[in-house]
């Protein structure tokens, strides 16, 4: 069991306990005894008239395929208030938070950015990422602690999704403190003005993007945006905003969550050093590697679905209007589906974790994210490896968009 799960947040927990417990800090801090207690009520738990929390692998494929559990989109986030902030009103406009029709255009729209082609000719970019960053924590290095987050796992990706967009070294660490303050509209939010970092994080993001569509439709590239424009401009499948929006989406799930991976990978390998230096020299290893950590400690825990309709779900009633949160981590250990489900076993045979999804919102970016952690630790951990975390890693104050805030590691180099 990673040791991090270890860290119970108290001595004996009931269920209803546990559940007002998993989003205060230490809940969102360390929610896998949490997610053990609450599955004593079983994998769908009603919450009451507002809501129902699924825990269940099958429970939640079903629910992630039901065309009836919609995305929260922007007439449900209208009815909420919360489209008046930046935040949600650029979330509405993307495909992640859009329901059918509007869904399946703009997936057509962009689709061909995520293909297996596409995701191919990246892997240069990565590997010369990673190989940039390794050699700067080599030359950083006094024998001291380093912030692997700030100095790595942060960096490869922004590095790629920088070189991919055309945006100008000099910005991109500015936007990234940005894609970071967005993805915290995500948790469940108790006062409207708890949103004012993310709306802050939009801001700057939507101010960028807008200009750096602007500046490519004056003066073309062979970068994305340059694509994109040329696309839009040819045949208006999405409006101007969406195309913003669009970037903006791709630069926070390009980078976010593949930060988070990369530092939920090293911590895995540093705890099971054996498999760690295995992943580094067989390529069907690092596969394995890299599924059982998506498995085990996913960087985004829950989902969230509108009833479009009163639904009998399980045995359970889902009001119509009501939410479903889906807890992927939840989920990726249901004793049910997964032997011994806190071990972390790379012999697992059918190792399919909902961490990228399911159904029509499947993440259109599976395949890059996972070819940059598969690019990018291995070369971490060769060029170092007498890596050793110096403390235990802290997390940020987020369960939707997991990940550490801070990971200081020696290189021992
Ligand atoms: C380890 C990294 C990643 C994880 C764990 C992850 C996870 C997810 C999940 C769970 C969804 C489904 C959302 C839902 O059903 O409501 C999703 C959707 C999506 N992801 Fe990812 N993602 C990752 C990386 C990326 C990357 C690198 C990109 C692109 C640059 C990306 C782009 C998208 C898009 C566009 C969608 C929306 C698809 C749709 O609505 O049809 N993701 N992702």
């Amino acid at each position: 069991m990673p040791a991090t799960d270890q860290q119970v947040t108290g001595p004996v927990m009931g269920p209803a306990e546990a559940l007002s417990e998993l989003f205060t800090p230490a809940g969102k801090h360390h929610p896998y005894p949490l997610y053990d207690a609450l599955w004593e009520l079983g994998p769908v738990i009603p919450l009451g008239p507002s809501g129902t929390l699924v825990l269940g692998y099958d429970e939640i494929c079903t629910a992630l395929r039901d065309p009836r559990f919609l995305v929260t989109d922007a007439a449900v986030h209208r009815s909420t208030g919360m489209i008046d902030h930046s935040s949600w009103q650029c979330f509405t406009k993307i495909m992640m938070f859009s329901n059918s029709p509007d869904h399946e255009r703009m997936r057509r729209f962009s689709g061909w950015a995520y293909s297996p082609r596409q995701v191919a000719e990246r892997r240069d970019l990565a590997v010369k990422a990673a190989e940039r960053w390794t050699d700067r924590l080599a030359a950083l290095d006094d024998g001291g602690p380093l912030d692997l987050v700030e100095a790595f796992a942060t960096r490869v990706p922004m590095t790629v999704t920088g070189e991919l967009l055309g945006i100008p070294e000099a910005d991109r660490m500015g936007l990234r403190t940005a894609v970071t303050a967005t993805t915290t509209a995500f948790e469940p939010v108790f006062d409207p003005r708890e949103l004012a970092p993310a709306d802050a994080g939009m801001d700057v993001l939507v101010d960028y993007l807008g200009g750096l569509v602007r500046e490519r439709r004056r003066r073309p590239g062979d970068d994305l945006v340059s694509a994109m424009v040329r696309d839009r401009d040819a045949d208006g499948a999405v409006t101007e905003e969406e195309l913003v929006a669009g970037l903006v989406m791709f630069v926070i799930a390009g980078v976010q969550s593949p930060s988070d991976m990369i530092g939920n990978t090293v911590r895995l390998a540093l705890e099971h050093p054996a498999e760690g230096r295995g992943m580094t020299t067989d390529d069907d290893l690092l596969a394995a590697f890299v599924t059982e950590t998506l498995r085990i400690d996913p960087p985004n825990h829950v989902l969230t679905r509108a009833a479009d309709t009163d639904i009998d779900f399980y045995g359970h009633r889902v009001a119509a209007g009501s939410r479903a949160l889906l807890v992927l981590a939840a989920a990726n250990r249901d004793r049910r589906r997964f032997t011994d489900p806190a071990t972390f076993d790379l012999a697992r045979k059918d190792n399919r974790p909902l961490s990228f999804g399911l159904g029509p919102h499947y993440c259109l970016g599976a395949a890059f994210a996972r070819m940059q952690v598969e690019v990018a630790v291995p070369v971490l951990l060769r060029r170092f490896p007498r890596l050793a975390l110096a403390a235990p890693p802290a997390y940020r104050d987020q369960l939707v968009t997991r990940g550490f805030a801070r990971m200081d590691v020696t290189l021992g180099s």
